[in-house]
């Protein structure tokens, strides 16, 4: 196929109006929040899976609700170049984290199709059923279990309404006994690249519409239980109070305080609840979450011992209890620089400058790391580099020439 065959302007007319049209698959109405397994997550699995039959491709899924497009190379079985990203969401997110990197892959493979083109090796896009881990804090769960390293605890795990992880699986038609049973042979795979909502405004500020991503930052998530004594508001004395929520909240102020001593460290506390919280009564049960970052992993390791001794140390002066579990831990990860040669070349091919960006974003990408090179393409963020938030934006021309690139990218790798 030659660059002139390849209508990018009405490819990025197409991606917007999908990402339009799966964001009406919304657990919750005037909100876009799509989390694992939920009616709206299986409806817009379907739309997907129908997209990518569509664009020619024979579709599968896996174990965890992943759906699986692939579009045989010129002499079938050869490896397959994967990509990808997830299509579940964070609460009240954005309409692109995610969904871009599956939409974008598809109207390449629909427009090789159109024209009865093969490469020589397969293409497979993944849809990962679950990324962000909104639902059971589960986070890259599907990249995980497609590459057989589901952990099975998971299973007894509830979500904020008591529904139990397996009985969720159930109830969406999965099998609980099978999500860690069909792992991918790494050896099928030729290497990942995953085209990416920037989520930041590097490349807006710097009047890109694309970029290469050098690495990506590694992160840990936890969750912080502090247990107090719960006590009537009016009759137990100041001195006397073991409160828990007094205490969560000087470990958050401990936890945005060590995160700001700089190596690009990044500290959030992104959830807090204060169980039967009244506003009578002195909070006994408070639970919250931290999530440190980093492009350099020693940075971050240090600065998880220091807020968490800084956690016991309050607990200790206040009279209660703390107990941190960490859900959640991903190793800064550099791109291929075969693969970033590549992008880059494939920039300059549609005429896009070449910018380069690490991406502080955790992404699918990390975990397909431990099995095969991977890439990261960047696509422009609007609206001053918002995300995770609903004015979330792409404009049609830059997603258009995200596949314009990634269609180069893809006829060029070998
Ligand atoms: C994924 O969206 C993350 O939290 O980086
Ligand atoms: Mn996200
Ligand atoms: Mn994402």
């Amino acid at each position: 196929m030659n660059a002139s065959a390849f209508d990018a302007p009405a490819a990025g007319r197409e991606i917007l109006a999908r990402a339009e049209a799966l964001a009406r698959h919304s657990d919750s109405s005037g909100h876009y929040t799509r989390t694992w397994l939920t009616p709206a997550h299986r409806a817009a699995a379907a739309q997907i899976a129908g997209w990518m039959r569509e664009a020619g491709m024979s579709v599968r899924t896996d174990g965890a609700g992943s759906v699986i497009g692939r579009y045989e190379g010129a002499s079938p079985g050869a490896r397959a170049l994967a990509t990808g990203s997830h299509f579940d969401s964070v609460r009240n997110g954005g309409r692109y984290d995610g969904v871009l990197g599956i939409l974008v892959p598809l109207a390449c493979v629909a427009a090789l199709n159109a024209r009865g083109e093969r490469l020589p090796h397969a293409i497979e896009v993944i849809a990962f059923a679950d990324e962000e881990g909104a639902r059971f804090q589960t986070s890259f769960l599907a990249s995980r279990a497609y590459l057989g390293r589901f952990d099975p605890a998971l299973l007894e795990r509830r979500d904020a309404d008591g529904v139990r992880f397996d009985e969720a699986m159930r109830a969406a038609g999965l099998d609980p006994a099978a999500i860690a049973a069909t792992p991918r042979d790494p050896g099928t795979l030729a290497a990942y690249v995953e085209v990416h909502i920037e989520q930041g405004p590097v490349l807006l500020e710097a009047g890109a519409p694309l970029g290469v991503v050098t690495a990506i930052a590694g992160g840990t998530r936890h969750r912080v239980t502090v247990d107090g004594v719960a006590g009537h508001a009016g009759t137990v004395p100041m001195a006397s109070r073991r409160d828990a929520l007094a205490a969560a909240a000087e470990m958050v102020l401990a936890v945005e305080a060590r995160a700001r001593t700089g190596g690009g460290l990044v500290g959030t506390v992104g959830l807090l609840e204060v169980r039967d919280g009244t506003g009578n009564v002195i909070p006994g049960h408070v639970e919250f979450t931290v999530d440190l970052r980093s492009g350099d992993d020693a940075v971050r390791e240090a600065a998880e011992r220091d807020v968490f001794a800084r956690c016991e140390a309050i607990a200790a002066k206040r009279g209660v209890t703390v107990a941190v579990r960490r859900n959640h831990a991903v190793r800064a990860t550099p791109c291929s620089p075969r693969l970033q040669a590549l992008l880059a070349g494939s920039f300059e091919a549609v005429g896009a400058p070449v910018r380069r960006l690490a991406s502080g974003a955790g992404h699918d990408a990390m975990v397909l790391a431990e099995a095969t090179e991977v890439g990261m393409l960047f696509v422009r963020c609007g609206a001053g580099g918002v995300s995770h938030h609903p004015a979330e934006s792409v404009t049609a021309e830059d997603a258009g020439l995200a596949a314009a690139a990634l269609r180069t990218f893809l006829e060029r790798f070998s």
